[in-house]
């Protein structure tokens, strides 16, 4: 499909509207949903549905337990879904594949796991000031209880990492961990995450990469990144909630004690001790979220078979189309970098108008939008608002939803300031 022009990517998107029934849906009586919170949560195709529906009609059983024959089709179906994770991402093997509950589960394992064993009085962690709460309060929690100090990397004000400052924050260590997400959920900033890993390798530190608004937009490669660590979640690209995916490379994760305990992840338990399981089962405690997984694998086969290069390039496209539609009228900020630098979200705010009332005036026309701090109070503090609105696109969304979008914020700004 990359060979496509444009244009025709945008037309070919608009044919898979037809494999998620909810965006039929109308909100209330000839309203039809506009689904334009993507960064939130998207919306799930049949494939997956069905693929969800298909394990509990037909194999349901507990993995990694039994003998019998029902067991051993679930542990196939769901280590299949581990081997296609391996591949989307691009990492060396299925061993670095750990399931979780999302991205936010898969950081704390890090920062718990990794920061509890290797963190001293004294180290720092740099977090930048870009990041989701998922990436800052793990980190938090884990420097309370070693004494070591959390260091914001700052943002320009146009929402890149400053990297100056951040060559410096390295060269002045004692840094142990990066903590860096690869696109910013509320700026859209698509960081220059090779540079920065490079950057914080030279100074011996570690990256935890948060790829929680990357993965499901573009192609990724954990190798070719060099991430430690690569954290994202299903729900955010078509697979059900409750599965996330933490990746790290397998030295790293050999070397670190258990996250949580109990059954599944243990080679032999006595009263005086217990040795753990091999990886990936060392970090994959109790009953997994088997259905999760295997909706995961669906939707990872779904996105493929479209090519999230194809992806890219009409979330790019819509985005540029909206940042031109918005920068018409008047009062209204972006906050974040221009069109070709970013992923396909942007937070603004409206003179005059408070993000939720925008918001609930968007959802009257159908339009379903995020208002709030997103979970980045900081990046709101420094950019001096409390809350601001976010229109967020996946491949689904069409330029006609966008203009619409653009046509109702200037309605309901008229509403509101008239
Ligand atoms: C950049 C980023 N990181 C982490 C998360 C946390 O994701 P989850 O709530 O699925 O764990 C989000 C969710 O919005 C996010 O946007």
């Amino acid at each position: 499909m990359s060979s496509l022009s444009l244009e025709q990517i945008t037309r070919q998107m608009a044919v898979y509207r037809a494999d998620f029934p909810i965006l039929a849906q109308m909100v209330r009586p000839n309203v039809p949903l506009v689904y334009l919170d993507n960064a939130a949560t998207t919306q799930k195709p049949l494939a997956v549905l069905h693929a969800v529906e298909e394990y509990y009609t037909r194999m349901n059983a507990n993995v990694h337990r039994g003998v019998h024959t029902f067991s051993e089709k679930a542990t196939a179906a769901y280590e299949a879904a581990r081997d296609a994770v391996r591949d989307f991402i691009g990492a060396a093997s299925s061993r670095e594949i750990i399931f979780t509950r999302n991205a936010t589960e898969a950081i704390n394992l890090v920062a718990n796991a990794w920061g509890l064993a290797n963190l001293r009085a004294g180290d720092q962690i740099l977090v930048s000031e870009m990041e989701h709460h998922a990436n800052i309060v793990p980190w938090q929690l884990a420097a309370e209880r070693t004494g070591a100090q959390i260091v914001p990397i700052p943002i320009t004000d146009d929402g890149h990492i400053d990297q100056d400052a951040y060559q410096q924050l390295l060269a002045s260590g004692p840094v142990r961990m990066v903590a860096l997400t690869h696109v910013s959920n509320v700026l859209g900033t698509i960081n220059p995450i090779e540079r920065l890993i490079q950057m914080a390798h030279a100074a011996g530190a570690l990256v935890t990469v948060d790829g929680a608004q990357s993965t499901p937009h573009m192609p990724i490669n954990v190798r070719t990144m060099d991430a430690d660590f690569f954290a994202f979640s299903g729900h955010k690209l078509c697979a059900p909630t409750g599965i996330g995916v933490l990746y790290g490379k397998r030295a790293l994760l050999e070397a670190m004690p258990p996250f949580l305990g109990g059954g599944s992840m243990i080679d032999r338990v006595t009263f005086a001790k217990t040795t753990y399981a091999d990886l990936p089962q060392r970090f994959e405690a109790g009953t997994p979220n088997i259905s999760g997984a295997i909706g995961l694998g669906a939707a990872i086969a779904y996105l493929r078979n479209i090519g999230l290069e194809a992806i890219h390039a009409h979330e790019q496209a819509l985005i540029r189309h909206t940042m031109a539609g918005l920068a018409e009228l008047d009062g209204v900020r972006m906050y974040g970098p221009s069109a070709d630098q970013r992923a396909g979200l942007v937070a603004f705010t409206v003179r005059g108008v408070h993000a939720h009332d925008l918001s609930a005036g968007l959802d009257r026309a159908g339009i379903a939008v995020r208002a709030g701090h997103h979970c980045a109070m900081p990046l709101h503090e420094k950019f001096g608002i409390a809350a601001s609105t976010r229109v967020s696109f996946y491949f689904y969304n069409t330029l006609e939803e966008a203009d619409y979008f653009v046509r109702t914020v200037a309605e309901v700004q008229r509403f509101f300031t008239r």
